[in-house]
């Protein structure tokens, strides 16, 4: 799942439809990252001291963020480091402890309990089973988490194995998540996947050992030399499997990718799909999750049981749950005003060394920017109630935001009716690309990151 990435502005080659191929897509965040500021960060601190104003308050998810890899894969954007000592890891433990520890002291945060955690990096699971341990041990005394409702834990399927996977699932992990993104061998190595196929089944294999309530499997479109064929085998196998959750994102290629340069360089391995040719080969994708009895729960996942297979991290978070994120490059969005961490290894080290939170930038949301952030994160759900902005903020969205939604229903994309705003599927397909549609003036065309 998607967290904070420091990715910015598009550019590059335009596929026929003008669609930059090149730059960020996928968003994680409204406003976005480049409006955050260090000016703003007072205002966070001064949140944290003060006892939680909500009657009732809203759930609350934790984000930890375990920024380790074996390799870095070549389109990937997310903040991890290849070829840390287990030193530095053993002090990256200590450091997310101690954040956490701070957090459980702030007013704020007072007598709340997680309703849903998500480990992601990086690779959580290259930790080994003692430090897995350690780690979701010395959480759970910061922040019970005992009636959390889900626990997710993300994997590469090199590093899996029975004796960790036990540990995840003694220490209270519900969901696993594993990335596997295609399953053809010659793909994992031009995109430098360092698995093969065999890694995953072997992976796939040994959680099925273990009765987790929810095994979830990532898959991407777009990855460079991929095929019609290596996607509809890919999904064939995966659907065999049968996992409870299948996620599949849309290759991006932010500037801070290796596939970036290699694109500028060209000495890309292969070719690249378009955006079209990415949207033809998700929407087959979904068909054929559907037909083996799935259902979409929002723009990236498929669920196959729509009553206990949920992705509650994805849903909670894009209807208007708290999070508070962990670690370094984490971001966290606290009744109404958002913070990032440090992003880089040592300055976030160095700060919970000397007893201070990690902060990094924020922004503080106005009402009329909280409409905004939660219409847009309820879209990629594909439903938007119409009662829910009336009863939580007094606005009747249809009204409020007339003139994109009647161009994006002309268009075919959604529909709007006086209970609810729908994403048609080609609405669904693109709707990271609809939302810039909605912002605020000040927001539309600045960088992302
Ligand atoms: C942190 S990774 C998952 C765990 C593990 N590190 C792995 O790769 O197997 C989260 C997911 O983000 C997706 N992802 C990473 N880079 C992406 C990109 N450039 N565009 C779209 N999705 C991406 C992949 O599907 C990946 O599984
Ligand atoms: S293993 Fe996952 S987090 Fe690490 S570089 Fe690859 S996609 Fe990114």
């Amino acid at each position: 799942m998607k967290m904070a990435g420091s990715h910015t502005e598009a550019g590059g080659p335009e596929t026929q439809s003008g669609e930059p191929l090149l730059g960020s897509y996928f968003v994680a965040a409204y406003p976005p990252f480049s409006q955050w500021t260090v000016a703003a960060l007072d205002q966070y601190r001064h949140l944290l001291t003060q006892p939680s104003p909500l009657p009732k308050p809203v759930p609350l998810g934790l984000y930890v963020h375990i920024p380790f890899c074996t390799e870095r894969c070549q389109y990937c954007y997310y903040l991890s480091y290849a070829g840390k000592t287990r030193n530095q890891i053993d002090a990256y433990l200590d450091a997310l402890l101690a954040e956490l520890a701070v957090y459980a002291q702030q007013p704020l945060l007072a007598g709340r309990m997680v309703d849903f955690v998500y480990l992601g990096g990086g690779t959580p699971s290259l930790l080994s089973p003692g430090r897995v341990v350690r780690l979701l041990r010395g959480l759970a005394q910061s922040f019970s988490w005992q009636a959390a409702r889900e626990v997710t834990f993300e994997c590469a399927p090199q590093t899996v194995n029975l004796p960790k996977l036990r540990e995840l699932r003694e220490a209270g992990v519900t969901r696993l998540s594993l990335g596997v993104q295609q399953l053809d061998d010659d793909v994992l190595a031009r995109n430098g996947r360092s698995h093969s196929v065999r890694d995953v089944e072997r992976a796939y294999a040994e959680i099925r050992q273990v009765a987790f309530d929810v095994v979830n499997i990532d898959l991407m479109v777009g990855m460079v030399g991929e095929s019609d064929e290596s996607v509809h085998r890919s999904l064939d196998r995966v659907v065999e499997w049968a996992p409870e959750n299948v996620t599949i994102y849309q290759l991006e290629i932010p500037p801070n990718t290796p596939l970036y340069r290699a694109v500028g360089d060209r000495t890309l391995d292969g070719t690249l799909p378009s955006w079209e040719v990415k949207r033809g080969r998700l929407h087959q994708a979904f068909a054929r999750l559907e037909a083996a009895g799935y259902t979409l729960r929002s723009a990236y996942t498929a669920v196959r049981d729509i009553d206990r297979h949920r992705f509650l991290y994805m849903e909670e978070q894009y209807r208007g749950s708290d999070l508070l994120g962990i670690g370094v490059s984490s971001f966290s969005y606290l009744n109404g005003v958002h913070q990032q961490n440090l992003a880089a290894f040592e300055p976030y080290m160095r700060s919970l060394r000397a007893g201070t939170l990690p902060l990094g930038r924020a922004y503080v949301l106005n009402d009329e920017e909280r409409v905004v952030r939660e219409f847009v994160l309820g879209l990629k759900l594909g439903r938007v109630e119409q009662a829910y902005f009336r009863d939580k903020f007094g606005v009747q969205v249809d009204r409020r935001f007339a003139e994109p939604l009647s161009r994006l229903s002309a268009e075919g994309w959604l529909t709007i009716d006086p209970t609810a705003i729908t994403l048609t599927r080609q609405g669904l397909l693109r709707v990271d690309r609809m939302i810039p549609s909605f912002y605020l003036p000040a927001h539309r065309g600045v960088p992302y990151g």
